[in-house]
């Protein structure tokens, strides 16, 4: 039996490590420590205050120690370092954890019935496994997700790069919806008519599960913004007004070239991150924005406090880069993947849940992703050699099309300008048609599926085997 740290070693450590602009607990000094002594990662359910009304009473969380509520705890791993925790199923229902992007083995991500046995309520299940790459990450379930993600089981993951340059402060942003009735509770999840189509979007829409919070940052300082889209549905349009910013990393993985950011879509799953420029005069604000549709609104704010640190974005330099094998597209096989919508008919129910509707296929399969009796894969992968994924979107609908295990550079696509970006997700827009390569270096089942979680559910899921 793994021995629990003590509460009080786990709170002196995890104030240390959140610090005065963290948002959540964090795991870094203390978890190194003791490397051994897994996290004890608690699912729950509760219920919180996300609206001006009523506690929404059903949400669900995570928390590393019993007296946490509210927003999941930014997990925070150090790139190369072992990372430890014992998820403890305190739900009613089955459940899993899915490190989102993290390049780790497959007994270790959490896919139900695929990689691992559904952890019942009351069990418990460890996760052990070294984070190859630093960056900004998430976790979440892999088991009835749209209920489970829906009601607040996203959380965000920090690995730490100690090569990272240093900035005047961090802050982490967990972006994502509810869908509240006006009385502040639970209405239905999705609207079988919007799942076969964009998909049904949230009612409050949060930060840290807070709407439009406004985080205190150094005046003239640079401010690392790590950004996650968790949202089982929405697709932001990132804005920021009031000061500039420059765009570091996509998905986790540095960009090649730092850039200015205008305007940038990321898509469920999706993460983003961003310096700041804070304004030299204290108080005033800067303003994070949605900008997509007709209406933007505010994600969150920052307000400049204390005399300005008087810093220069120009000084801004690309981060290290994670160590991804490069594909060789000489001998790379081309894997055409395409995917569309389907026939409508009812699907099979399971353990972790069905919508009862297919809507959507991969290469004309419709899976809903989470069943016992897994379609055949899309392709047999050679462990060691290169791929191209060519993915056709045919459909007059975004898809943030998300591959586990393995990282992929976008080589080109039909609808912009590609700068060979390596990422776990591309959010390919209607009709796009992209060329994503990668070397199949991690052995196992991985699943490979649209992140918008009700296109997920009703289809537009599959998984290859790398052996
Ligand atoms: Cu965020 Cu199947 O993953
Ligand atoms: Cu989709």
């Amino acid at each position: 039996m793994p021995v629990p740290i003590s509460r009080r070693t786990f709170l002196a450590t995890s104030a240390l490590a959140a610090g005065a602009y963290g948002t959540g607990l964090g795991l870094s000094a203390g978890r190194r420590a003791l490397a051994a002594t897994p996290a004890e990662l608690t699912a729950y359910s509760s219920e919180a205050l996300l609206t001006g009304s009523a506690p929404t009473r059903g949400t669900m969380s995570y928390r590393l120690s019993e007296e946490a509520s509210g927003v999941p705890p930014v997990l925070r791993m150090r790139k190369g370092e072992e990372f430890a925790a014992r998820l403890i199923n305190r739900l009613d229902e089955p459940t899993t954890v899915h490190w989102h992007g993290l390049r780790i083995a497959n007994a270790m991500d959490g896919v139900p019935e695929m990689t691992q046995p559904y952890v019942y309520p009351g069990d418990s299940f460890e996760y052990r496994f070294v984070p190859p790459d630093a960056g900004t990450f998430w976790y979440h379930p892999h088991c009835n997700t749209l209920t489970q993600m829906g009601h607040g089981l996203t959380g965000v993951i920090v690995v730490e790069n100690p090569d990272d340059p240093v900035f005047d402060a961090e802050v982490v942003l967990n972006m994502r919806d509810w869908r509240l009735g006006s009385d502040g509770q639970f209405i239905a999840p999705f609207k079988p008519r919007d799942a076969a189509r964009g998909g049904t979007y949230g009612t409050v829409k949060t930060a840290n599960w807070l709407e439009g919070p406004v985080y205190d940052v150094p005046a003239g300082g640079l401010v690392r913004l790590r950004l996650a889209a968790t949202d089982v549905t929405r697709i932001y349009t990132i804005g920021l007004e009031g000061a500039a910013a420059t765009v570091i990393a996509i998905d986790g993985n540095p960009v090649v070239a730092p850039f200015p950011l205008g305007r940038y879509d990321i898509g469920p799953g999706q993460r983003l991150d961003l310096v700041v420029r804070v304004s030299d005069s204290e108080g005033t604000e800067a303003t994070l924005g949605n900008f997509r549709g007709t209406t933007p609104w505010t994600i969150a704010r920052l307000r400049a406090t204390g005399t300005s640190l008087k810093r220069d974005l120009r000084d801004v330099k690309a981060l290290p880069a994670n160590p991804v094998a490069e594909a060789d597209l000489s001998s790379a096989v081309t894997i055409p993947l395409e995917f569309t919508a389907t026939a409508e008919h009812a699907a099979k129910p399971n353990l972790c849940g069905t919508l009862g509707y297919t809507f959507w296929a991969i290469n004309k399969v419709a899976w809903s992703g989470d069943t016992p009796d897994p379609v055949a894969p899309l392709a047999d992968l050679k462990l060691g050699k290169s791929y191209i994924l060519q993915v056709k979107n045919r459909t007059p609908h975004a898809h943030p099309v998300h591959l586990h295990g393995l990282s992929f550079r976008i080589l080109r696509s039909n609808k912009r300008e590609m700068t060979g970006q390596l990422t776990d997700t591309i959010l390919l827009s209607p009709d796009e048609v992209a060329e994503l390569a990668f070397v199949a270096d991690n052995p196992g089942d991985w699943m490979l599926h649209c992140h918008i979680i009700e296109h997920q559910k009703t289809g537009m899921s599959s998984f290859v085997r790398v052996s």
